[in-house]
């Protein structure tokens, strides 16, 4: 691809196919992440979005109804899904898990307590309450469930993290997610570093007329802690990523489930471990840098990467290890609730990550990426530009990044409007609300925004304005029923 005036070309990639066991990894490189920044205007005026209109969010307005009504603050979310990540409904009813935290805690203190919760609202329902019309079910295991897979019972805090749902057997759901121990001293530094396990438990739904309600989910089976080898540990860096399993079954190898997660590429931390491939800039690319010149600036801090596993028994509690499907080594540090969603013919990995996890040298707004390619393993195709930026919250690359309880004065309103992106079936795409507003004017989220919807074709990902009002669709909305490559009306 053509580069634009003053940045490096994109790496060029193949979308070609691996077998799911190759050792390949994709790489997301510093020249395809560089696009996002050769995108942004350099003119933007303070407040402004600086990005281009089709990658960008819808502006949410700051007067949002609240889904749980005020019982708890809710963020990353999902559905009921099935092998081929359809939605279904049960029993006429539309299911949500999320993690939820008591509303007394500080909106930012709310890692260290989440648990996962659920709502329900009747599929198939005109004209819905602002809110959505959900109600919250109460939490999804039995107390102290999630914390009994751990060896070291002396965890300062324990908590759920996020995860999927499949439906099996009529009735029967097994939850992937993680299963998170702490253990901290007072001052909030780490006597030993957290440990994050991917768990699978099993349980059943049931509904009448009146609501669904949930049993089991009392053994919790411990399918996988991080090993060193693809895949970082705490011992390698006390602050390495490792969770949010989500699982499919890929039509190109029948019978098998795969799983794939957020990890970290498995160095030491301060290693200088990034390389020229990393980098992926054409030999004599004027505006190439070299592994060492982006280490030096710090940018090998920085080492995401997407992770595959494959399920070794019916059961889906045992699994196995593969290398990562993609890296974004000296470009990011997370690759946040990754998930495959396959469309034409074509696989699209969709993963979510912030402005402030980028390494050195980079810069992207919050949001959903999205890379392309010929199947779970590939030669991934970074969507847009070659840039991997499918739908950012609005942003202004030209001001500091703030944060979520400082806005920058100059930032955008919405720059952290949503977070935790979840690309659903017919391009409808669900997030939660953080902060909305201006420095000297923003109110804090809690509760999911309202639902967008993108276009996904070959390599271009461009948001819908025309559903909804002016592209926002319903607050809280996440329908069932919709097939894959199936728009629904709006
Ligand atoms: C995304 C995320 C997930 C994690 C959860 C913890 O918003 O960071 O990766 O499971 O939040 O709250």
């Amino acid at each position: 691809a053509a580069a634009v005036p003053g940045y490096p070309a994109p790496t060029e990639h193949t979308q070609k196919a691996y077998d799911p066991e190759d050792d390949f990894t994709a790489k997301w490189t510093r020249a395809d992440a560089r696009q996002i920044k050769a995108m942004s205007n350099p003119n933007a005026p303070s407040r402004a979005n600086s990005m281009p209109e089709e990658y960008t969010m819808p502006t949410v307005p700051q007067d949002f109804p609240d889904m749980s009504n005020e019982q708890v603050w809710v963020w990353d979310s999902w559905t009921l899904t099935d092998g081929s990540s359809a939605q279904p409904s049960f029993k006429g009813w539309e299911v949500v898990f999320s993690l939820v935290a008591d509303r007394k805690l500080g909106f930012d203190d709310r890692h260290t307590y989440a648990k996962l919760g659920y709502f329900y609202r009747k599929a198939d329902v005109a004209e819905r309450p602002k809110n959505g019309g959900w109600t919250y079910g109460g939490l999804v295991f039995p107390d102290g469930a999630s914390g009994a897979i751990f060896e070291d019972q002396s965890f300062s805090h324990q908590t759920e993290w996020s995860g999927s749902t499949r439906i099996f057997d009529g009735n029967k759901l097994r939850i992937f997610y993680t299963a998170v121990a702490f253990y901290r001293n007072e001052d909030g530094s780490n006597r030993k570093p957290y440990d994050p396990r991917l768990v699978q438990s099993e349980g059943r739904i049931f509904a009448d007329d009146k609501g669904v309600w949930l049993t089991g989910f009392r053994d919790q089976h411990d399918m996988l802690k991080a090993d060193g080898e693809y895949y970082q540990t705490g011992a390698q860096n006390e602050f390495f990523n490792f969770r949010d399993p989500f699982t499919f079954e890929d039509p190109a190898h029948p019978g098998k489930t795969y799983m794939v997660f957020e990890g970290n590429s498995a160095f030491p931390r301060g290693e200088r471990s990034c390389t020229e491939e990393d980098m992926g800039y054409a030999p004599g690319d004027p505006y190439a840098e070299t592994a060492d010149q982006a280490m030096d600036m710090g940018a090998h801090f920085q080492l995401a990467n997407v992770g595959l596993a494959v399920a070794e028994n019916a059961a889906l509690t045992k699994w196995r290890f593969l290398p990562p499907i993609l890296s974004a080594n000296c470009v990011n540090d997370q690759t946040e609730r990754p998930q495959i969603y396959i469309k034409d013919g074509k696989y699209y990995l969709f993963t979510i990550t912030h402005r402030s996890t980028y390494a050195a040298g980079i810069d992207g707004p919050e949001g959903v990426y999205g890379f392309v390619g010929d199947g779970i393993r590939s030669d991934f195709q970074p969507v847009n530009r070659g840039s991997g930026l499918a739908l950012g919250s609005p942003s202004n690359l030209n001001f500091a990044v703030g944060t979520p309880f400082a806005p920058d004065y100059n930032q955008h309103p919405g720059q952290f409007q949503a977070y935790s992106h979840y690309v659903m079936p017919g391009g409808l795409v669900q997030s939660f609300i953080d902060t909305i507003g201006t420095s000297d004017n923003f109110v804090r989220g809690g509760t999911l925004a309202p639902t967008v919807r993108v276009d996904i074709n070959g390599n271009a990902v461009t948001v819908d304005r025309s559903y909804g009002k002016n592209g926002l669709g319903a607050w809280a909305d996440i329908p069932s029923g919709y097939a894959h490559e199936i728009a629904p009306t709006p």
